[in-house]
């Protein structure tokens, strides 16, 4: 079977998977499943940063296939997640991954009014997230008043969107500011990045750059790694600063110099000691999908088409890498892609599983490099970012 064909066989196998866990599961939210089985993330922690990534699968597959099943499960998530909004005190920068997925996506496909209006609703909260003197989106609650995070990068898009939809540039121009301070102090040298940075926030100056996820302080968590991949694509995607792509290249050919070293399939630290051996399996899709988006943009400005060739390549080596090693197509277990991790130091439950977000990209990617050569979903304009 050629690459195009495995690739279409894959989503065929996505397709149904997923159609049979909503069968099985009604409109529950789902994050890692215990015995095989999700639970509902509603009755757990309705604020949770993961809680719209299920939908956002949904609305893919709605588009490649039209069947009102997965747009259904979606906009019922959709609205169990205005209780996340009335309750307000647990959101925090994570908003991007919940409403970008869920009512952004339902706004998209559409035309839902009530969907754009809880879009730029979140989109207001994350405005205000910003912090003056420091240029940055705050990370989290409590005291951590100070602290930016490499993640964040993945919800700006939420800013760009809201943007364009109300026609002014001030939450375009805060998320560039963001992007530009983690340039600053995310990125390292030698593309690899640091998880956090602390800010004074009063005076904007740099404090620490501690450990978080990863293995520990100037270590190189490759799930943080992957999301300044796709992070900074998407910056460059909506603001067209020409600096965005640049970096995120920068640290594409980081990720790729290591994981190319594990066969394609990625540890959970790139600096981490080399026993015990951790994978996790999310970074590397999430990872693949900047990859195709840094491809993409350098066809499109017909700008070193070899390199754009090699870092598409590399994301479909991902995939297949990780769908043969890590796939799950079991009918009767909840979840696709297995050996996700949820941080370095983490050995309980969230430990070399299945994780949600990890079924999304790898899904996103499928979907993205089938597209490449065939027309497969109803609405082209439509993307999830
Ligand atoms: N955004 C949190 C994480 O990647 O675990």
């Amino acid at each position: 079977m050629d690459g195009q064909g495995y690739l279409e066989d894959i989503l065929d196998k996505i397709c149904k998977k997923i159609l049979r866990e909503c069968e099985r599961n009604g409109s529950i939210i789902p994050y890692i499943p215990e015995n095989g089985r999700y639970k509902d993330m509603a009755d757990s922690d309705i604020a949770w940063w993961t809680n719209g990534f299920f939908a956002g699968l949904l609305w893919q597959l709605y588009n490649v296939t039209g069947n009102h099943t997965y747009r259904s499960i979606a906009e019922d998530i959709e609205k169990k997640l205005d209780r996340a909004i009335d309750e307000y005190e647990g959101l925090y920068h994570d908003v991007g991954f919940m409403w970008m997925h869920t009512a952004v996506a339902d706004y998209k496909l559409t035309g839902n009014k009530q969907s754009r209006v809880r879009g730029l609703k979140m989109a207001n909260l994350l405005a205000g997230r910003y912090n003056v003197a420091g240029e940055f989106i705050r990370a989290w609650n409590g005291d951590m008043t100070g602290w930016m995070i490499v993640d964040c990068l993945m919800n700006l898009p939420l800013l760009y969107w809201a943007s364009g939809e109300i026609n002014d540039p001030r939450y375009m121009l805060m998320g560039k500011k963001h992007a530009d301070t983690a340039i600053r102090y995310i990125v390292r040298e030698d593309g690899s990045c640091n998880h956090i940075a602390i800010i004074d926030p009063y005076t904007g100056e740099l404090l620490d750059l501690p450990a978080g996820q990863g293995y520990g302080k100037g270590s190189s968590w490759s799930r943080g790694q992957a999301w300044a991949v796709y992070g900074f694509a998407l910056s460059y995607r909506y603001t067209g600063d020409k600096k965005y792509l640049d970096t995120a290249m920068k640290v594409a050919d980081y990720f790729i110099d290591n994981i190319k070293k594990t066969d394609y399939v990625s540890l959970c630290d790139f600096k981490a000691p080399k026993e015990p051996v951790y994978y996790d399996s999310t970074a590397g899709v999430i990872a693949a999908c900047g990859l195709i988006e840094i491809e993409h943009h350098l066809r499109e400005i017909n700008q070193d088409t070899k390199k754009a060739e090699e870092y598409g390549d590399i994301a479909y080596k991902i995939v297949e890498a990780t769908e043969k090693r890590f796939g799950n197509w079991s009918d009767e277990q909840d979840g696709m892609i297995m050996m996700g991790k949820a941080s370095y130091h983490g050995l309980g439950g969230d430990h070399h599983v299945n994780i949600i977000y990890g079924d999304f990209f790898f899904t996103e990617a499928v979907i993205k490099l089938i597209s490449k050569n065939k027309d497969i979903v109803n609405n082209k304009e439509f993307n999830i970012w």
